[in-house]
C-alpha cells in the first residue's frame, strides 16, 4: 500500500489533517487501532476555541457544529461562596463554542467516509521505519495480516500512548514533564445544565467544574486523586460532592441520571522536536496539558493546521525547507498553552496535604483575576486562544 501522507490515529488531529489534505488534493491514508464505534463514543473535551471552529468551518465539516454548538461569551470563577463572571467576549472580542469532541470526531469521520477516502479502523500500527529516508513506512496489522504503508511523510497523530514518538532517536528526542497528584472524575448526566456558562469552582474540598454538552446534557467534573477508582464514586457521592463544592445562596445544582463516568489523571508533557526526518508528531502524541485550560483538543487542531499548510507548500514547491520549521512554529503555541494550563491548574486545585500558604496565594490570585480588568483580560485571551502566536 502506498500514499503521500500516512496518518496514524483517527482522533481530532489525524482526522482534521486528513480533511485539510483532501481539500488541498494531497492523498492520505488514516490508520486507527480502535473501532469506529469506540472513537465516536469516547467522551473527552468540550470547549472549542473560535480558531478551531473557524478551521472546521473552512474545512466544510461544521454544518452540525453551527446548528448544535452553543456559543458562550464568558465563564465563571467561583471561590469563597461567590461566583464571578469573566466576560471573555467583552475582554477579547472572541467567544468559545461548546461542542463535544465526540461530535467533532463523528463529523470528521462522516466527511471522510462520504468522500470515499481510506480510513481503516482496527488497523493497529506497531511502528514507523525509515523516517530519515524519503520513503518512510508504517507497519500495521489489519484484518489479521501484517502490512506496510509506504509514504512520503508520516503524521504521528496517535495520542500520548501511541507508537510514533518512539521513532525519534533517543539522542534527538527531549521530553519535558510534570505530573500532578490530581485527577478529574467526569460525568455526563442527562439533566439540563444548572449554570448558563461554565463554572470553575475553587473549594477547600477540591476543584469542581460545571460544563455541558447540550440543553439536556450536563458534563461535570470533580477533582480526585490521580489514581482514583471510579467504582469508589457511586452517583450519589458524585452529586453530593459537586453540590458541596459549587453551592451558592439561591442556586442549586440539579442532579440527573449519570450516562458516563471516568477518571483522567493530569499531566503536562512536551516532546521536542515535534519532527524528525519525514515524521511529524501532532496533538497528544507530542504534548499533553492538564485539562483545566481546555486546551488539549484545540492544540491538536492548531498543530495540524500548521502541518497541513506546510505540506501543501512543500508539495507545491518541492522545497523541503517548507517542512523544516514545523516543530518550532508549533512549540511556541504549545508552551504558551502548557503555561496557561499549568497556571489554571495550580490556581484552582487543592493539594491533599494543603499548605495554608499555598491556599492564601491561590485566593490572592483568584481575587486578582476577578477584580482587575488587565488580569482578567490575560486569562481571557489565553482561554479563547491567542491569535498572536
Ligand atoms: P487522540 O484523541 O488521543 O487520538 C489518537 C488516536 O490514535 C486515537 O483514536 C487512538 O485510538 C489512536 N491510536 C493510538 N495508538 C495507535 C496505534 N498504535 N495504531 C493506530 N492508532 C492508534 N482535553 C480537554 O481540553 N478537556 C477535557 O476534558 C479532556 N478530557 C480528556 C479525557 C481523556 C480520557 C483523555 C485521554 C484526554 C482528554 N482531553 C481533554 C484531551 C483531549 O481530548 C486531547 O487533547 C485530544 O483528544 C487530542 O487529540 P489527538 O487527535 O491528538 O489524540
Ligand atoms: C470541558 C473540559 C475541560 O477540560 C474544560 O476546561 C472545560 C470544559 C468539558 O468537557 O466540557
Amino acid at each position: 500500500m502506498r500514499t503521500q501522507v500516512g496518518i496514524v490515529g483517527a482522533g481530532p488531529a489525524g482526522l482534521t489533517l486528513a480533511r485539510l489534505l483532501e481539500l488541498a488534493g494531497i492523498e492520505s491514508v488514516v490508520l486507527e487501532n480502535r473501532s469506529r464505534e469506540y472513537c465516536e463514543r469516547r467522551v473527552r473535551a468540550g470547549v472549542l476555541e473560535q480558531g478551531t471552529v473557524d478551521l472546521l468551518r473552512e474545512a466544510g465539516v461544521a454544518e452540525r457544529l453551527e446548528q448544535e454548538g452553543i456559543v458562550h461569551g464568558g465563564i465563571y470563577l467561583q471561590f469563597e461562596g461567590e461566583r464571578h463572571h469573566v466576560p471573555l467576549a467583552e475582554l477579547t472580542g472572541r467567544t468559545i463554542v461548546i461542542y463535544g469532541q465526540t461530535e467533532v470526531v463523528k463529523d470528521l469521520i462522516a466527511a471522510r467516509v462520504a468522500s470515499g477516502l481510506p480510513l481503516l479502523f482496527e488497523a493497529d500500527v506497531s511502528g514507523v521505519a525509515d523516517v530519515e529516508s524519503e520513503r518512510p513506512r508504517v507497519r500495521f496489522t489489519y484484518q489479521g495480516r501484517e502490512q506496510e504503508l509506504e509514504c512520503e511523510v508520516v503524521a504521528g497523530c496517535d495520542g500520548f500512548h501511541g507508537v510514533c514518538r518512539s521513532a525519534i532517536p533517543a539522542g534527538v528526542l527531549r521530553t519535558f514533564e510534570r505530573d500532578y497528584p490530581f485527577g478529574w472524575l467526569g460525568i455526563l448526566a442527562e439533566v439540563e445544565p444548572s449554570a448558563d456558562e461554565l463554572v470553575y469552582a475553587y473549594n477547600e474540598r477540591g476543584f469542581a467544574l460545571l460544563s455541558l454538552r447540550s440543553a439536556r446534557l450536563s458534563r461535570y467534573y470533580v477533582q480526585v486523586r490521580h489514581d482514583e477508582d471510579p467504582a469508589d464514586w457511586p452517583d450519589d457521592r458524585v452529586w453530593k460532592e459537586l453540590r458541596l463544592r459549587t453551592e451558592l445562596d439561591g442556586w442549586t445544582l440539579e442532579p440527573g441520571p449519570v450516562l458516563e463516568k471516568g477518571v483522567t489523571g493530569m499531566r503536562s508533557f512536551v516532546t521536542e522536536p515535534m519532527q524528525y526526518g519525514r515524521l511529524f508528531l501532532a496533538g497528544d502524541a507530542a504534548h499533553i496539558v492538564p485539562p483545566t485550560g481546555a486546551k488539549g483538543l484545540n492544540l491538536a487542531v492548531s498543530d495540524v493546521r500548521i502541518l497541513a499548510r506546510r505540506l501543501v507548500d512543500w508539495q507545491g514547491t518541492g522545497d523541503g525547507a517548507a517542512l523544516e520549521g514545523y516543530s518550532a512554529e508549533c512549540l511556541g503555541r504549545v508552551w504558551r498553552a502548557e503555561h496557561f494550563s499549568w497556571w489554571m491548574t495550580s490556581m484552582l486545585h487543592v493539594a491533599e496535604d494543603g499548605d495554608p500558604f499555598d491556599r492564601r496565594l491561590q485566593l490572592a490570585q483568584l481575587r486578582y483575576v476577578t477584580s482587575s480588568r488587565p488580569a482578567a483580560a490575560s486569562l481571557a485571551e489565553n482561554y479563547v486562544g491567542l491569535t498572536t502566536l
